[in-house]
């Protein structure tokens, strides 16, 4: 049977990725590229008219609500789109024979690990999104229970905003900078995984579950940025270490939150690049479009 895909979220970092992964793998599916403006999924109604009306088999939802902060004072919204919009998506993947991939992150955990957290490690969310995440999760696996769930983390890529791009410009027009050195995670480019779920829905077997997918490695915000501009080339800005007590953020962040990958990597074969290779590819594509 031919996979016809529906990628919602697809303006979005990852959503822009899944396009860029299917355009060059032509002919391997049938690919819906939706995004609020064309689908919406909080519109219970119209998630289920496109799934029928689409013969959709398999639903990857890059569609979420991302602005950590802004969450924990926006709850009714953040809800509605990780949990509820989740729960449409998986009632109309149930009522027409679809299949699930979804996207959860990393602050599902609370940080207080000093291992990667596997997938069978207690979820203890610390902040509202992380809440709904988890939510969401939960949800999605109540109603569309051959769900796979993938956790990924720090997540950047050329499109929109993310913490590379936001380095390389401040790195830009700032003498000094202060970067928190104690939360410790892997950066994940979102090509790298959108790649794993090009892999996973055009794999012979669809194995359900939920999974760990980051870039390899582990590093502090504060040594990322170092890098960051040190690939980039970015000489004129002091970069120092601060600690998470002198950058108060609105949200409460983990600490540690590296993913340990070893399920993903023996279900589908999948070898994940080191965060640094990953990060050089995408700096350099942001350069050759300036
Ligand atoms: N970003 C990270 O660091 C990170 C880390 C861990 C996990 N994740 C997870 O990875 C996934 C992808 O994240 P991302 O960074 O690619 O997200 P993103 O760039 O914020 O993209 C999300 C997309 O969803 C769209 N959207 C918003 N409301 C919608 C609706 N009602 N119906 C349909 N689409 C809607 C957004 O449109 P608008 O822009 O117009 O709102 C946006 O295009 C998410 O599940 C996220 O939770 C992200």
């Amino acid at each position: 049977m031919p996979t016809n895909l529906l990628v919602t979220g697809a303006n979005g970092q990852l959503g822009n990725e899944m396009q860029r992964i299917v355009a060059a793998n032509p002919g391997r599916v049938k690919a819906f590229f939706t995004d609020v403006d064309t689908l919406d999924i909080t519109d219970a109604n119209a998630v289920e008219a496109f799934v029928q009306q689409h013969s959709i088999n398999v639903i990857v939802n890059c569609a979420a609500y991302t602005a950590v902060d802004r969450a924990e004072d926006d709850t009714a919204l953040c809800t509605k789109l990780n949990v509820d919009a989740v729960v449409n998506l998986a009632k109309a993947a149930r009522n027409h024979g679809a299949r699930v991939l979804h996207i959860s992150t990393d602050y599902v955990f609370d940080g207080y690990n000093c291992r990667p957290y596997e997938e069978t490690d207690e979820p203890n969310p610390k902040s509202v999104y992380g809440v709904t995440k988890l939510q969401g999760e939960r949800e999605l696996l109540k109603y569309a229970t051959d769900s796979i769930i993938v956790r990924t983390a720090w997540l950047y890529s050329p499109f929109g905003k993310n913490f590379v791009k936001t380095m390389l410009a401040l790195g830009e027009s700032r003498d000094t900078l202060s970067v928190v050195c104690d939360q410790v995670g892997t950066p994940t480019a979102a090509a790298d995984l959108a790649t794993a779920i090009f892999a996973i829905i055009t794999a012979d077997e669809w194995k359900p579950g939920i999974y760990h997918f980051s870039n390899e490695g582990a590093i502090s915000w504060y040594d990322f940025t170092k890098a960051i501009h040190r690939i980039a080339r970015i000489s004129g800005c002091t970069v120092s270490p601060i600690k998470s007590k002198d950058y108060p953020t609105r949200a409460v962040r983990p600490f540690y939150s590296v993913l340990d990958k070893t399920k993903i990597k023996a279900a589908y074969g999948i070898t994940i690049p080191y965060w640094e290779e990953s990060l050089a590819r995408c700096i350099a594509e942001l350069k050759s479009c300036n």
